[in-house]
C-alpha cells in the first residue's frame, strides 16, 4: 500500500511526487546521497525487524519461486558476511585478471556470428552470459544448461516485478527442476579444484548456513542482476556508437577508452531508470516528513546530468565515477560494477574491431525504457552485404 501522498506545493526542490505511480521521486543529487544512506530509507522489506526466519528447503527439495527470491543474500540476515566477502571477488584488480578471457570470448563469438540477425541475441547476451560464467568459475560443459538457468530466474524475477505471484503448475515443475540443477552444479563448484576468487569466497561463506542452498541462491541471484543490465547497457552504447560514425571511428583509432565512451553513455542512458528505496521508520532526513512505507525512486539519470549536462562520449566521461549513480552509491553499490565496466568495455571494443564490416540498422533499434530495467527488443545488424545470413 502507498504511503499518504506528499502534499505537492510543500516538498524541497529537488522532489517531487507521483502521484499516477504513488511515489517520490528524487531528482537532486544531494538528497539522493542522503536516501541512498539513510538509516531509515531501506532497500526492501526489512525481514530482520518482521522476525520471518530465512527458510532452506528440505533436503534433496527445491525451493519455492517464492523462498528462491527470499534467500537472495542481499535480503538475508547475513548480508554483512556476505557483502564483505564477495567485494573481495570483484575488486577492480581481480576482475582485471579476467581480461584475456573476455577478449578470447568476444573474438570467438565475433568470428562466429551470422552475416545478418539481432545483436544482443547473437553476440551480446552469449558473450555477457559466458564471460560472467567465466567470472564465477563456472566449466564450459556447463555453460549451455546454465544459460538456461539464467534465462528463467531473469523470467521470474521480471513477472514478480509486475507484482504476479502466482504461478502455473508447469512454471512450478520448469523452476523445480532448473532448482535442482543448480544446487547440483554448485554442490560441485564448491567441492571441484576452481581457485578463481569468486569460488574462493563462496567456499568461504558456505560455511556460514547449513548446506549450499544460499550458495547456489547466490548464483542465481547474481546471474539475474548482472547480466541483463550489461546487455542494455552495451545495447543502448551500440546504438549511440552505430548513430555516430565519429563514434565508431575513435574507438577504431584508439583515440578514446571504451570504457570511458561506454561510461559517459550510460551516465546519460543509465539500463535503471530509478534506485528505489522505503522508508521503514517515519523521518525528516529529506526535509519533509515522510511517511512509513513512502516508496522512495531517486532518477539516476537526473542526478548522473544535474552537475555536468550530456557530453560526447567520444571523449570519454567528464564526471568521477564517485559522482555518478549509474551503479548506485553507499552501502548497495553495484557488487559487480567493476567487473560490468570490464565486460561491456572489452565486448564493445572486440565487436568494433573484429566485425569493421558490422552494421547496425540504427532506425529499427527497439529499446524499451517503460520498466525500470529499460529492456532490449530489437537491435538488427549485417555485415557487409549481410546476403549469406
Ligand atoms: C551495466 C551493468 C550493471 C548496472 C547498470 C548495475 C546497476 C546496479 C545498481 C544501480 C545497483 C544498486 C541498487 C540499489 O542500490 O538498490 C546495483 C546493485 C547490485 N548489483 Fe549491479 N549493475 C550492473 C551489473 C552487475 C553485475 C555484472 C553484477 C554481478 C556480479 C551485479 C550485481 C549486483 C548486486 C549483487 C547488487 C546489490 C549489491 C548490494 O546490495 O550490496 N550488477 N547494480
Amino acid at each position: 500500500m502507498s504511503a499518504t501522498p506528499l502534499a505537492a506545493g510543500t516538498l524541497p526542490a529537488g522532489l517531487v511526487w507521483d502521484a499516477d505511480r504513488g511515489r517520490l521521486k528524487v531528482r537532486d543529487p544531494r538528497l539522493a546521497e542522503i536516501v541512498l544512506r539513510d538509516q531509515h530509507i531501506i532497500t526492501g522489506v526489512d525481514h530482520g525487524k518482521s522476525g520471518r526466519a530465512g527458510e532452506l528447503p528440505p533436503p534433496g527439495q527445491a525451493p519455492t519461486i517464492t523462498q528462491f527470491f527470499e534467500m537472495w543474500y542481499t535480503v538475508g540476515e547475513h548480508y554483512p558476511v556476505f557483502n564483505s566477502e564477495l567485494r573481495k571477488a570483484f575488486t577492480p584488480r581481480t576482475v582485471h585478471a579476467f581480461g584475456a578471457a573476455f577478449r578470447a570470448e568476444a573474438d570467438r563469438l565475433v568470428a562466429g556470428m551470422p552475416s545478418r540477425g539481432d545483436l544482443a541475441r547473437d553476440y551480446l547476451s552469449p558473450y555477457l552470459t559466458h564471460s560472467t560464467f567465466l567470472l564465477l568459475g563456472v566449466p564450459e560443459r556447463e555453460w549451455t544448461r546454465l544459460a538456461k538457468v539464467s534465462r528463467l530466474v531473469i523470467h521470474l524475477f521480471k513477472q514478480q516485478l509486475l507484482g504476479v505471484t502466482e504461478y502455473g503448475e508447469r512454471e512450478r515443475a520448469a523452476f523445480a527442476t532448473t532448482m535442482l540443477y543448480l544446487k547440483r552444479l554448485t554442490d560441485e563448484l564448491l567441492a571441484g579444484p576452481g581457485t578463481e576468487p569468486f569460488l574462493v569466497a563462496a567456499r568461504q561463506l558456505a560455511t556460514v548456513d547449513p548446506g549450499n542452498w544460499p550458495i547456489a541462491a547466490l548464483i542465481g541471484q547474481l546471474l539475474m542482476a548482472g547480466i541483463e543490465p550489461m546487455i542494455v547497457g552495451s545495447s543502448i552504447a551500440c546504438r549511440e556508437i552505430w548513430s555516430s560514425p565519429h563514434l565508431r571511428e575513435s574507438i577504431l583509432r584508439e583515440t578514446v577508452d571504451t570504457g570511458e565512451l561506454a561510461e559517459e553513455v550510460l551516465r546519460q542512458h543509465p539500463p535503471f531508470g530509478n534506485i528505489f528505496r522505503f522508508v521503514s521508520e517515519p523521518c525528516d532526513c529529506l526535509g519533509v516528513r515522510l511517511p512509513l512505507g513512502t516508496i522512495v525512486a531517486v532518477d539516476t539519470a537526473a542526478v548522473n546530468l544535474s552537475h555536468h549536462p550530456a557530453a560526447d562520449p567520444a571523449r570519454g566521461c567528464p564526471v568521477r565515477p564517485s559522482e555518478l549513480l549509474t551503479f548506485g552509491k553507499g552501502t548497495h553499490y553495484c557488487l559487480g560494477a567493476h567487473s560490468a565496466r570490464l565486460q561491456v568495455a572489452t565486448g564493445l571494443r572486440q565487436l568494433v574491431h573484429g566485425a569493421p564490416e558490422l552494421a547496425v540498422d540504427v532506425a529499427a533499434v527497439r529499446i524499451d525504457t517503460s520498466n525500470n530495467l529499460k529492456e532490449v527488443r530489437a537491435i538488427p545488424y549485417r555485415i557487409g552485404s549481410g546476403d549469406a545470413g
